[in-house]
């Protein structure tokens, strides 16, 4: 079983967008639940609005449910909510072998997840090294200052980028279908799609490891 937690406590940063895709493209690989735990139930809703054509997976909305209480499945992507205390952090970071980090290309976005970032480094699991931590530069446009800054950013934490995803209407476009861009009939998707296949190579790789 592959684990993966989508996280970062600033709101907005397109976790629930992460980790949709994530799953959509997972689902044409093996059995797949969407571990929702937002209140907001973001992730819940999108399953709901999915078509029956698509690549089945399961969601669980259950925040305080335990982890363990999961039906098996080969793949496990659990959607955090924004700003989760630390405490909660740790009993998340127990369960997955990967995370995924993305962060958003405004100053509130870099200001906010660097802080976010320093309350990680708190955690003993995640300092030894026990969960591979993969950042997704979010929202990137090329010609703005934002993505610019945004990549400098990353360089200057030395953060580990696994994939920079482009501000695009069709993660908005896929969101309203329940589904992910790779299940949009449209060559659009094309120049985003190597982008996917870091990010699945990353948790295929890095996934593994609960609990050591
Ligand atoms: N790469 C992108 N291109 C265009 N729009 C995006 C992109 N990523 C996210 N969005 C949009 O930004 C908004 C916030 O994204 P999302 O809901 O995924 O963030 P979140 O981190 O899950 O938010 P929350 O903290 O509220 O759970 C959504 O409307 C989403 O469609
Ligand atoms: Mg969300």
């Amino acid at each position: 079983m592959i684990r993966v937690l989508v996280l970062n406590s600033k709101g907005g940063s397109g976790k629930t967008t992460v980790a949709t895709n994530l799953a959509s493209l997972l689902a044409l690989r093996g059995s797949v639940l969407l571990a929702d735990l937002d209140p907001q139930h973001s992730s819940s809703t999108w399953v709901e609005r999915r078509s029956e054509h698509l690549p089945k997976l399961s969601v669980m909305a259950d925040a305080d449910r335990d982890f363990r209480d999961y039906p098996p499945s080969d793949f496990v992507v659990f959607d955090a909510p924004a700003g989760l205390k630390k405490r909660r952090l740790e009993d998340m970071l127990d369960e997955v072998g990967a995370l995924l980090v993305p962060i958003g290309p405004s100053s509130f976005d870099m200001d906010a997840s660097r802080l976010f970032l320093e309350k990680l480094d708190e955690i003993k699991r995640f300092r030894k090294g026990k969960v591979r931590m993969g950042v997704i530069a979010n929202r990137v446009n090329a010609r703005t200052k934002g993505g610019q800054q945004l990549q400098m950013f990353l360089a200057d934490l030395q953060l580990p980028v696994v994939a920079t995803l482009r501000d695009s209407q069709l993660y908005v476009r896929a969101s309203q279908q329940g589904a992910g861009i790779a299940d949009l009939r449209t060559t659009e998707t094309r120049a985003e799609l190597p982008q996917w296949a870091q990010i699945l190579r990353f948790v295929m790789e890095g996934g593994h490891g609960a609990r050591a």
